[in-house]
């Protein structure tokens, strides 16, 4: 069932890191990074107690940079499930070096956690969707809670392109579940955009997407694609594309 890593990993590199820098290209991705530098700075004039939820992919990459180098009042987290592949230690310190900062990292409550795999076992999620759902509400949904809490707006590097469940993904919407506004700001950013971005400003990014990594979570959770496979394809791979979701940005039906 679970592909070998070791294989994937020495495989040749992703050419989608790397996209030809056109003219075009690098057009719209300066007049797509002035649209998102506005939305976010009206962002948090309107709701200064804003916060950034920063999983350290491609996407947020793009918007850790532009929040860092411009200086936005905007304060950025993370949430570390204590599954996360050793890449992505690597990259948050990376990081913290490049834009002279330390991280707001939330962790799962550990008296849950222990009890889980006490009870369920240590790799349980893959017995069942719903020991799946339960594992990411106590690493990601119940720490995002206390991220959120007393917060205005939230601030996301979610693509409608990356999903069946992400399609017309607006740039602002009210989020119901959590009760505050949210923020979608590379929502019609392709993949492309978003590389282009990190190669023109040099961002540091993590390198399992250049061995066909496009979407990373936990490392038990995450494979490599196949040329041509969906972004998300890597993502629970054994469940069906429509219920992909972590609970992280579940809508609330109205
Ligand atoms: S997930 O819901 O399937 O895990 P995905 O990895 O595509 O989501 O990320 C979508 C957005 O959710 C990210 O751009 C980020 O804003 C937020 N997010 C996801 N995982 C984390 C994390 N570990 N820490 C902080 N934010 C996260
Ligand atoms: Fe648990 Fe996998 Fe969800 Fe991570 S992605 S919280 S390991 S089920």
């Amino acid at each position: 069932m679970f592909g070998d890593v070791s294989m994937i990993r020495s495989a040749a590199k992703n050419p989608a890191t790397s996209p030809e820098l056109t003219d075009s290209l690098k057009a719209s991705v300066t007049s797509k990074r002035a649209q998102v530098l506005s939305v976010l700075k009206e962002a948090a004039s309107k709701f200064p107690v804003i916060t950034f939820a920063n999983s350290f992919g491609a996407e947020d990459m793009v918007l850790t940079d532009i929040i860092m180098r411009e200086k936005l009042a905007i304060e950025i987290f993370s949430l570390d499930t204590g599954r996360l592949p050793a890449e992505t230690y690597t990259l948050m310190a990376e990081a913290e070096s490049t834009y002279n900062t330390k991280l707001k990292v939330y962790f799962p409550k550990h008296e849950v956690v222990e009890q889980y795999v006490q009870t369920k076992g240590m790799n349980a999620f893959y017995e069942s969707i719903d020991l799946r759902k339960a594992c990411c509400h106590m690493r990601k949904v119940e720490p995002l809670k206390r991220a959120l809490n007393g917060k205005q707006a939230w601030i996301t590097g979610m693509r409608a392109e990356q999903a069946t469940t992400r399609a017309n993904l607006p740039v602002q919407e009210f989020d119901e579940g959590n009760k505050l506004e949210k923020f979608n700001p590379l929502s019609d950013w392709t993949e492309q955009e978003v590389w282009a971005y990190i190669r023109l400003h040099e961002v540091p990014y993590n390198k399992l997407h250049d061995v066909f990594y496009p979407s990373i979570g936990c490392a038990p959770c995450t494979r490599a694609v196949a040329m041509g496979e969906d972004v998300r394809a890597g993502r629970w791979w054994w469940e069906d594309p429509t219920s992909k979701e972590c609970g992280l940005h579940v809508k609330k039906p109205k």
